[in-house]
This record gives C-alpha cells, sequence and structure tokens, in this order.
C-alpha cells in the first residue's frame, strides 16, 4: 500500500476536501452553460441525457480520477508516469496528464473572459442598470458589453489575475473559508430566484421545459450530435472530470477519507445546482419572450429583468453576480493547478512563479476569446449546428466536447483495464463488495462503450466541421 503524501500539501479534512471539490465543480458550468446548452439543445431530451451521463459515466469516473490522484499524489502529469511505472504500464500514459494541462489552459482561458462578464453585471446590477428593464434593453446592455473589447480584456485580466493570486498560494488557504460561506450562500440565493421564478406567469411552461422530453422538437435534430454530445460534455465540464483538475483535488486527500461518498455528495451538490438554475431561468425566458435558443447570453439577458422586476432586485442582483463570480472563482483555480504543480515539480519553479507562468499563457489565450465575441467573430457549423462566436465556440466544443470525454474515458480504461484490480480495491476501499463491482462494470464498460457510440455516431451523420464565412 502507498503511503505517499504530496509535497504540495493535504487537505485539512475530508469536509474540506468535499467543499474544494464542490468548488470547483460549481461555476459557471451550472449557472451560465448549463441553461443555455439545454436551451440551444432541446430542452427535456437534453438534461435527459446529461442526468444519464452525470450518473452512469461521471460520478464513476470521478471515483476513478479521484483514487489515481490520491496513490500518484503528484501532478497528473507525473501521476500518470509513476502510477504507470508502478503497473507495469508504458510511462507515455503520462500524455493523458498533458492532454488535461492543455485542455485546463484552453477552458480557463475562456472561463475567466465570461467571469469577467459577471463581473462587470456585478457592477451594472448594482447601478440599478435594469431597474424596470425590458428583454429588448437587457439585449442591449449585454450586447453592447460584448462588442467592447477594452472592456472585456479589462475583466478578464482583473480575474485572471485573482485566479493567479489564490492558486499562488496555494489552492487550501483562501478557498477554505470562500467555500465554506459562499457556497451556500448561492444555493439560498437560487432558492429566492426560484422563488421569483414561481410568480412569473410561465412557470410550469419552463419546468415542462425542462423535465418533460418534446421529441417533435428533437425531429429535425441529429440525437447524437445535437443532444448527446452536448449533454456528455456538459456532464464532464460541469463536475471538472476529464482534465486532472479533480485528480489534483484527490492527490491533496487523506487516505482514510471515502472516494465513494465524497463523490456522491459532490455530483448531487453540483447537479442540483444546476437544476435550480434551470427553473430559476426558463420560467423568465419564457415570460418574457425571449428565445431559450439565444446562446452564450441568455442569464445574462434574462435573469437581469428579473432583477428589475422584483422586490429588492438592486440588492439581490447584485449579490447573485459576486456569488456567481466567487463561484466562478473557485472553479477556475482548479483549472490551473495541475500545470501549476506540474511546474513546480519538474521545472523546480516557485509556486508563486509557476502561477503566474501558466496564468499568463492562459491570460493570452482567453485575448482570442474577448475578441470572438467581436472584431473576430465569426460563424461556422460543427456536426450541422451553426456556431456565431467563433474561436469561444471552437475553444469550447473542442475542450467540453472532445477533450474531456477523451481524457475521461482513457482514465477510465486505466483505472478498470490495465491497474491491477487488487489496487483498485486497495484505494476505493470498498472491498470486494457489490458497490465495487458496480463501478467497475460501469467504468470498464459504459463509459467507454458510450463515448464510442456518441463520437462515432456524430463524426458519421455529418460533416463535422465547415466554415461559413
Ligand atoms: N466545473 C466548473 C464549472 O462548472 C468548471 C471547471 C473547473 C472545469 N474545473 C474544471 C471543467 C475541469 C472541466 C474540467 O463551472
Amino acid at each position: 500500500m502507498s503511503m505517499r503524501t504530496s509535497i504540495h500539501g493535504q487537505w485539512s479534512s475530508r469536509w474540506i476536501f468535499i467543499l474544494a471539490a464542490t468548488g470547483s465543480a460549481v461555476g459557471l458550468g451550472n449557472i451560465w452553460r448549463f441553461p443555455y446548452l439545454t436551451g440551444e439543445n432541446g430542452g427535456g431530451a437534453f438534461v435527459l441525457v446529461y442526468l444519464l451521463c452525470v450518473i452512469m459515466m461521471g460520478i464513476p469516473i470521478m471515483m476513478a480520477e479521484i483514487l489515481l490522484g490520491r496513490r500518484g499524489r503528484k501532478s497528473p502529469i507525473n501521476t500518470m508516469e509513476t502510477l504507470a511505472a508502478e503497473e507495469g504500464l508504458n510511462p507515455n500514459w503520462r500524455f493523458l496528464g498533458w492532454l488535461g494541462v492543455l485542455a485546463g489552459f484552453i477552458i480557463l482561458s475562456y472561463y475567466s473572459v465570461i467571469a469577467g462578464w459577471t463581473i462587470a453585471f456585478i457592477f451594472k446590477t448594482g447601478m440599478g442598470d435594469f431597474v424596470g428593464a425590458n428583454a429588448e434593453q437587457t439585449t442591449t446592455i449585454f450586447s453592447e458589453l460584448i462588442s467592447s473589447p477594452g472592456i472585456l480584456l479589462f475583466w478578464h485580466s482583473i480575474f485572471m489575475f485573482i485566479t493567479i493570486r489564490v492558486v499562488s498560494r496555494g489552492v487550501s488557504g483562501g478557498l477554505e473559508r470562500a467555500v465554506k460561506f459562499l457556497m451556500p450562500a448561492l444555493f439560498v440565493l437560487l432558492l429566492v430566484m426560484v422563488g421569483y421564478a414561481m410568480s412569473t406567469e410561465k412557470f410550469l411552461d419552463g419546468l415542462k421545459y425542462l423535465f418533460i422530453p418534446d421529441f417533435n422538437s428533437l425531429a429535425e435534430k441529429n440525437l447524437f450530435s445535437d443532444v448527446f454530445l452536448p449533454a456528455l460534455g456538459q456532464a464532464f465540464f460541469s463536475l471538472s472530470i476529464g482534465m486532472g483538475a479533480i485528480m489534483i483535488y484527490g492527490s491533496y486527500l487523506s487516505k482514510d477519507s471515502s472516494i465513494t461518498s465524497n463523490c456522491f455528495v459532490i455530483a448531487i451538490a453540483d447537479t442540483s445546482v444546476a437544476i435550480l438554475a434551470g427553473i430559476a431561468i426558463f420560467p423568465i425566458v419564457f415570460t418574457y419572450g425571449l428565445d431559450p435558443s439565444d446562446g452564450p447570453g441568455l442569464i445574462f439577458i434574462s435573469l437581469p429583468i428579473a432583477f428589475g422586476q422584483m422586490p429588492f432586485g438592486t440588492f439581490f442582483g447584485c449579490l447573485f453576480f459576486i456569488l456567481l463570480m466567487f463561484a466562478a472563482w473557485t472553479s477556475s483555480i482548479s483549472l490551473l493547478e495541475p500545470a501549476v504543480t506540474w511546474l513546480v515539480e519538474s521545472k523546480k519553479m516557485s509556486r508563486i512563479k509557476a502561477s503566474y507562468i501558466a496564468g499568463f499563457i492562459a491570460w493570452l489565450l482567453g485575448v482570442l476569446t474577448a475578441l470572438s465575441f467581436n472584431y473576430w467573430a465569426f460563424e461556422f457549423s460543427f456536426a450541422g449546428a451553426i456556431k456565431q462566436n467563433g474561436l469561444f465556440d471552437i475553444f469550447d466544443i473542442l475542450t467540453s466536447n472532445i477533450m474531456l470525454p477523451l481524457g475521461g474515458v482513457l482514465v477510465a480504461i486505466f483505472t478498470s483495464w490495465l491497474m491491477s484490480r487488487k489496487s483498485t480495491v486497495d484505494e476505493l476501499g470498498l472491498g470486494d463488495s457489490i458497490a465495487y463491482k458496480i463501478w467497475r462494470f460501469t467504468i470498464r464498460y459504459i463509459a467507454p462503450i458510450g463515448v464510442l457510440i456518441i463520437f462515432l455516431n456524430t463524426m458519421g451523420f455529418f460533416n463535422i466541421f465547415s466554415i461559413n464565412n
């Protein structure tokens, strides 16, 4: 049995790990990305497939990632190399770590830009810009924001800077405090929003849209490329799996903590936040005649209308975007951490220097995203669907729909087909129970076969990539 500890530290308790991992999982993915993808990809059917992906692939893969992290106790790159060597496998498994680091840079780069929108909205709501605003006005305010590269770059830089600051001091310090108070506060505020949604005319329509798959609306869609693939990608994105973020958090977890129960807590918290966000948003979208398939601006256009109408809306609106920014912050640090730990371990850099270097690379990439909403906007089609925001959409699709599922499946294959059964039994601490067998079965068969079927079908039915103009 390995008794290694990480040179980067250890969580002070099991709860801190759960808070940190939930902090990583809950973020823009739940509140910004989940609703707009649901709206773009057909509502209830998308939600259903997303939930299936979380249960049948997400949770088992999260367990595998934490297991690997805790056994290796290093950055994902070095963890994969070490574990491969210990199991008598090819050390090139370290490239799985590299795939994750690359995905992390790309995701962080655009994540920071969107988090920047959130910061901009703290000020807009706080100054009462939305009081009494209708859908047209909120749409204009949002479009003005994303067509101003200077403002986007400014907030992007601020957000990247605060991400770097936390990572440079070691993730466990400030994070513990931030997550303990802010996450529950975000949850409560979402309940307030749901309360407002219940008072709108179209509350039931919103619920139906989310929970009852409308197979007629799917008639013109390709099930695989329009529903399954984005739902799969969203499950991975939202749970922070497939790139080593949860793996590195697992490497700071003490040996006596149960991986299985921790994962269930994290996944349930993450999924409930996404569903609550959906329940809060769609009734507003329908009541005010917005189009659910409006894309990445959806929450920035719909929620401000609600804040402009409800009692104490300026206060709640401002608070909401503040909490959303914190949720994004506790997620973004987990995107940077794998690269930073690698620089510290293998390049012998100080944590501070490593954080600034890695953060700067992500910042540079993010500049491209910020410009893809204005100067460099172009349209293209992916697997039959038209995408409007050029590089932003390319980065997003490449990472969530391709790199994360691929990374996750490789983790699944490594843990269940290649590592010795004894190592995983030892690490999961479930013994040779039914629970262990279910886990091993899902990760051996369901995850790889599921992802393969979705990938192949997506590629087979369409010219997957063509530029329109
Ligand atoms: N899960 C986060 C969110 O929903 C984003 C995130 C953090 C992430 N770390 C990740 C996504 C690692 C994929 C991989 O906002």
